[in-house]
């Protein structure tokens, strides 16, 4: 089988640019996004400035293969049948209901997404997890593509995605390592080669890993969940820090110069958000009860926990600067996403917090340049503490105009190059409590700094 045409279900954070990149690396197959969302597909059709995804670098990768072997389409039947290779990069959230409610992953858009591979599918196809799911989610999908069709191969492959939000298309570019999982069998063996070539268009091939389909699968959920210890570890060390008066960017240092530990990953922070770390590591917390490796799942479980208590922690400090009382108090939110330099704010510690300023009587004016204030009300609204009484406390701030704010606080959530640009001496700071929930502005003289 020659790979020709690729077919993407799912025009997300990862489905998108990994396409994009796929199409600008590889001229002489044409790949095909497609997704039930179809504003979604207009907005990946419509101008390059309001892509879906911001991501640094990709509305230029966009405009060179948009068109010429990249596509974006509605037809979702159409594109499956005509495809030698499909990618499924569908979400998979947090279980809301149901048998492991909280913790499982949904895995309903991944499963109706089989059922219309099956269903559309005329010719032998290679089925490519992209989405990050439990282990032996592949032997699952198998069989819906078994139970759903007639005469036709399927091979399975795991493909996770390491990519990070904000750094997608350089990680894509140069990736560590490219991590394929697939079948011991004669044709699993093919079709993993099949897959080898195509990233080996850029990617040196000693960084293509090839694995059983349960490792690649595990080895996303546990890279996650490791990245994340790191920082829930250095952020339970913040909490040390302030008892005893060490400091933590001192110690984030200090550790991380062992070349053993590595620097990574030991930014202390407001906890970390995004669509991955918390539902990947639930989702590992799950998997091991379900094994009966219930000291294994409340080692992984602490690290969400310490996130939390981080989040609180950072919260109750600044309630506790204004006297336990916030009522009327004007604060700046500066950073809604949950980092810099992305528009995504899926569990952004900034609704955490802002919830429990908002409950103690704030008045916040947020602020974010990558994405708008609409959005920001969505979030309030999603998350259930847009009462009216809370919700008339959330404003927008126009960031060139803070200084005419009268605010009494200034929180920084996330790293934003213009936050730690800013010449912060412009503002009369003397009575404004600065909370620097990143230790992002250490360098500058900011009276009343308050770091974690
Ligand atoms: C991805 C992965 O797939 C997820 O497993 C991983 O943990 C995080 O990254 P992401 O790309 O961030 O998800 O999700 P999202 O941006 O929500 O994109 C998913 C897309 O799939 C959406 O555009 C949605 O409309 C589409 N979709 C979903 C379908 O086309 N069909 C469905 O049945 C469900
Ligand atoms: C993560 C993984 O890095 C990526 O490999 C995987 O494919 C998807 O999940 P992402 O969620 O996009 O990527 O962002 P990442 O840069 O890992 O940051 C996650 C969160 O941790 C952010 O809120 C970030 O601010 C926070 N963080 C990161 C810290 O608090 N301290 C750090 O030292 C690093």
């Amino acid at each position: 089988m020659q790979i020709k045409n690729i077919c993407c279900i799912g025009a997300g954070y990862v489905g998108g640019p990994t396409m994009a990149v796929i199409a600008l690396k590889c001229p002489q197959i044409k790949v095909t996004v497609v997704d039930a969302n179809k504003e979604k597909i207009k907005s990946w059709n419509g101008p390059l400035k309001s892509l879906p995804v911001y991501e640094p670098g990709l509305m230029e990768v966009v405009k060179e293969a948009r068109g010429r072997n990249l596509f974006f389409s509605e037809d979702i039947a159409g594109n499956i049948e005509n495809s030698e290779m499909i990618f499924m990069a569908v979400n998979t959230p947090t279980k809301k209901e149901g048998d492991g409610a909280g913790m499982a992953a949904d895995l309903s858009f991944v499963e109706s997404c089989a059922k219309d591979i099956a269903k559309f599918s005329r010719s032998d196809k290679i089925v490519i997890e992209k989405s990050t799911l439990p282990v032996r989610t592949a032997e699952k999908i198998k069989e819906i593509l078994k139970e759903n069709s007639k005469n036709i191969h399927f091979e399975i492959l795991s493909n996770p995605e390491f990519l990070a939000e904000g750094t997608a298309i350089n990680d894509l570019f140069k990736s560590n390592r490219v991590l394929i999982g697939g079948d011991d069998t004669k044709t699993g063996k093919k079709a993993i080669k099949k897959l080898v070539e195509i990233y080996s268009n850029w990617i040196p091939k000693e960084k293509i890993l090839t694995t059983n389909v349960w490792s690649s699968e595990l080895a996303k959920l546990a890279s996650n969940a490791m990245l994340a210890q790191r920082i829930s570890s250095i952020n339970s060390l913040s909490a040390l820090c302030q008892k005893t008066g060490a400091n933590i960017g001192e110690l984030s240092i200090a550790i991380g110069s062992d070349q053993r530990i590595g620097p990574h990953f030991l930014q202390p922070s407001v906890g970390f958000g995004g669509s991955c770390f918390q539902k990947d590591i639930l989702n590992l917390v799950y998997l091991c009860k379900n094994y009966g490796l219930n000291e294994v799942a409340e080692y992984w479980h602490q690290v969400i926990k310490i996130n939390n208590h981080q989040r609180d922690r950072f919260a109750r400090k600044i309630i506790k600067h204004f006297d336990e009382n916030l009522k009327g108090k004007k604060i700046a939110i500066l950073g809604w996403a949950f980092k810099e330099r992305t528009n995504d704010s899926r569990e952004s510690s900034s609704i955490y917090i802002c919830k429990k300023l908002l409950k103690n009587g704030a008045e916040l004016f947020i602020h974010d340049p990558n994405l708008s204030f609409e959005k920001v009300i969505e979030d309030i609204d999603q998350h259930r503490f847009s009462n009216d009484e809370l919700v008339k406390d959330v404003n927008p701030l126009d960031f060139n105009k803070i200084s005419e704010y009268n605010l009494e606080g200034i929180v920084l959530m996330n790293n934003e190059h213009l936050y730690l640009n800013f010449d912060w001496k412009k503002l009369d700071l003397d009575n404004i409590l600065f909370f620097d929930g990143r230790n992002g502005l250490k360098d500058h003289e900011i009276p009343n700094h308050i770091c974690l």
